[in-house]
């Protein structure tokens, strides 16, 4: 269904900047955004208010099927669950860590698959997360993976967080984000890894503009 709706997929580590650049490119395109991240995240902050152990696959599952979750426009949409805006919520470090330990769940991932397709609607679709261009949308037009090293990664997010006015530790900050790192590309169900056919990019030593740009060449290539 909608297959023909065109859809870029950015896939990628942590902090690689592929929020910031999905927006961007969406913005110009006058296309959908979907941030794949804010349902898993959404979910997570579900379960921990729901007081379900992280290890009760089906207590999750049962979370994700009555999830309500709408997305308010803006620059950086406002995530809204069961009438409760939880954006800010959903930002930090530990519901990072929390989502990727319930991400690890084939069936958790299986009930929350339609809910991301519904996004591909006309004109089209921007899609960050880390399985966009492998599984969810594996017959996307427009594949880019995103990466960056893993220094850099950190001491981008310390710059986010220092600039909110949260003040963490960079090593710490570092070692979390190399965590959540191995275990989204060490899970056996729609691990993190780059599709045959996307576009490798690394925004190590790029500006946000440069890889912007460079994305939106692949729909003229
Ligand atoms: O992209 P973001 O940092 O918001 O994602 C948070 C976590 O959600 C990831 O570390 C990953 O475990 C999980 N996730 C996922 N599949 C996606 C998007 C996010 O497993 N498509």
């Amino acid at each position: 269904m909608g297959d023909n709706i065109p859809v870029m997929t950015l896939d990628g580590p942590a902090g690689a900047g592929k929020g910031t650049v999905s927006r961007a490119i969406a913005k110009a395109l006058g296309w959908h955004y979907l941030d794949s991240g804010a349902i898993y995240r959404a979910l997570a902050v579900s379960v921990q208010d729901a007081g379900v152990s992280l290890e009760d696959i089906d207590g999750i599952v049962e979370l994700a099927k009555r999830m309500n979750l709408s997305f308010e426009s803006g620059d950086v949409p406002a995530v809204i669950l069961d009438g409760h805006n939880i954006s800010d919520r959903i930002t930090t470090e530990v519901c990072g860590n929390i989502t990727s330990k319930i991400a690890v769940y084939g069936p958790v991932r299986q009930t929350l698959l339609q809910k991301q397709r519904e996004f591909r609607k006309a004109p089209g679709l921007v899609a960050d997360g880390r399985d966009m261009g492998t599984v969810v949308f594996a017959n996307a037009q427009f594949k880019v993976f995103l990466t960056a090293s893993a220094q850099e990664r950190a001491s981008r997010r310390h710059k986010q967080l220092k600039e909110k006015g949260i003040d963490v530790s960079l090593t710490g900050l570092a070692k979390e984000i190399e965590e959540r790192d191995r275990r989204d590309i060490e899970r056996s169900v729609a691990p993190m890894k780059m599709a045959d056919d996307a576009v490798l990019v690394d925004s190590s030593d790029m500006s946000i503009e440069e890889v912007i740009n460079r994305c939106l060449a692949l729909l003229d290539s």
